[in-house]
């Protein structure tokens, strides 16, 4: 554990001198707004769960223990934990009965012992905190040696927070709860963020002489900062210079405001770093993304799950990329895609459909309405329209007809289809599976091939046609095609093969 050690000058590492001893992550309420089967901090925003980003923050001050306290739901939340959340060590404290924000960092302490430096309180469900204001919090209660340093927030409407009091002198002299307070503190607007740096050995004392004697019958954080006054030690505020960090999520229009925010946070982000985005409002980004420069989102964009886009890419409009990487210069047009890979130059859509797998080499094509999965496509080689192509590796330069089918599955299981390089397939061609084409082999349109092509052959599997001159005036005297027939000098009716008229179709 990083103990605080002051900040020496001496010290050779900026990081220890200045990183807080453990940062407390609060999530253990019911979130009951949120009328949920989801624990409330594992609904996601840009893509990451609500507990993720405010431990991602907290990760960001390098803590020497990063602790989050869990209660309801605590087994889902702690599931996700165990998975690849890409964060540090988390060290979970559980508080099983909900007594209040004081008591739940007593199970913090509990869970990690006495913490000689620098607590960091912070809350799960506050996702737009960043890293660089708590830091700012930090260096402020570092700077004025407090025991306790709020961060605060001046709002238009306070109803529901906690007021801070200040003395004559500016210094934080009390926390009242909007239910404790009366008339004339219910009017301060100057809000508790609930985000606190507290000296660990000031905290830990105070949380054992909390009273319960309150509105809420809990154990309030927030009575800390009155208990360190009364001994006669600073305490100090710094106010958020922007107070939509400090909002938590309560129901889900919260949710899907702070989403909002975040989003013009992530856009603007890639605007700076050179990333055209015409139209912010209706392009999604998610927190996990990278986007070269000179790439130009179109609107109806969203970019989920780690995508990674190249420089130079046009994406959208009305797009959306799960788990996909793109390479420089590719075009993706109204198409919708997760888990393949689009390589440079390549073009899809509009109206394609890229599943697992589909992994489209340089300079290749995807038109419209094509359905790709678990399929390489080698460079140059064309996918244009209107196919489905599964389970296949198609080699390079290789032609692939409108309407073709990869007839992958008999209804138990899955087969592989092999399209050589150089080779053709001819429109609406039936590939039944498993097949192979050979480089430079020619299908021919409409065929159903159920064998395997050698190099160089073409291969026809269809019904040879068969043309019965004199058909539709024999059938269908009288009709505006029997008369377009005559008129352009076709055969009489009465021509053997035609058959007898018959009027049962
Ligand atoms: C608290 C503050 C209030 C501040 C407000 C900011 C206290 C007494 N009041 O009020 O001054 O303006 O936050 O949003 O601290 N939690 C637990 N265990 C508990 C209780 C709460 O883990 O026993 C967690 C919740 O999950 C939540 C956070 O602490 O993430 C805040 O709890 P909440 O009940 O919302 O606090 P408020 O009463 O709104
Ligand atoms: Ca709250």
């Amino acid at each position: 554990m990083t103990s605080l050690g002051a900040t020496s000058a001496s010290s050779s590492s900026a990081t220890a001198a200045t990183s807080p001893a453990a940062v407390i992550v609060l999530a253990a309420g019911a979130g009951t707004r949120m009328k949920s089967r989801l624990p409330k901090v594992l609904h996601p925003i840009a893509g990451r769960p609500l507990v993720w980003h405010a431990l991602s923050s907290a990760a960001g001050l390098a803590p020497g223990r990063l602790v989050a306290v869990l209660g309801h739901g605590r087994d889902e939340v702690q599931t996700w934990l165990d998975g690849p959340t890409g964060l540090p060590p988390v060290t979970v404290a559980v508080q099983d009965e909900q007594r209040g924000t004081g008591h739940a960092v007593a199970c913090a302490l509990a869970a990690t012992g006495a913490v000689d430096g620098t607590v960091v309180v912070t809350y799960g469900d506050v996702p737009l905190l960043r890293s660089e204001t708590l830091q700012v919090l930090l260096d402020e209660h570092r700077r004025t040696d407090s025991a306790v340093t709020v961060l605060s927030a001046i709002v238009s409407d306070p109803t529901g927070y906690g007021r801070i009091v200040r003395d004559a002198d500016g210094q934080v002299a009390g926390i009242v709860e909007h239910k404790d307070a009366d008339d004339a503190q219910r009017a301060i607007t100057e809000i508790n963020s609930g985000v606190y740096a507290f000296d660990g050995r000031v905290l830990a004392d105070a949380l054992t002489r909390l009273s319960d004697s309150n509105a809420a019958g809990e154990q309030y954080l927030t009575e800390v900062v009155e208990i360190a006054r009364g001994d006669g030690r600073r305490v100090g505020g710094v106010v958020a210079d922007d107070p939509v960090e400090t909002e938590g999520v309560n129901d889900r229009v919260q949710l899907a405001d702070l989403a909002r925010v975040l989003n013009d946070r992530i856009v603007r982000g890639h605007q700076r770093a050179g990333v055209t985005v015409q139209d912010p409002a209706t392009t999604w980004i998610h927190a996990d993304v990278t986007i070269g420069a000179d790439s130009v989102l179109l609107p109806g964009t969203s970019l989920e799950a780690g995508t990674v886009v190249g420089s130079g890419c046009t994406i959208g409009p009305d797009t959306t990329l799960v788990e996909c990487t793109v390479d420089d210069g590719a075009t993706v047009v109204r198409s919708q895609a997760q888990g393949a890979r689009i390589g440079a130059r390549a073009s899809v859509g509009p109206f394609s459909y890229l599943r697992p797998g589909a992994d489209l080499g340089p300079d290749s094509k995807v038109g419209a309405f094509v359905e790709v999965k678990k399929t390489t496509i080698g460079e140059g080689s064309k996918v244009p329209h209107l196919s489905y192509v599964g389970d296949t590796s198609i080699g390079a330069g290789v032609n692939v007809g409108a309407g073709t089918i990869t007839a992958n599955y008999d209804g138990a299981h899955k087969f592989g289809t092999v399209i050589g390089d150089h080779s053709f397939v001819g429109s609406n061609t039936t590939l039944i599976a498993p097949v192979r084409v050979g480089d430079g082999a020619y299908v021919a349109a409409g065929s159903a091939i159920t064998g395997d092509l050698a190099p160089g052959e073409l291969g026809v599997a269809r019904g040879r046609q068969r043309n019965i001159p004199g058909w539709v005036p024999a059938r269908k005297p009288d009709s505006a095609a029997a008369r377009a027939a005559a008129a352009a000098g076709g055969p009489e009716s009465g021509v053997s093969g035609a058959g007898p008229a018959e009027d049962n179709h």
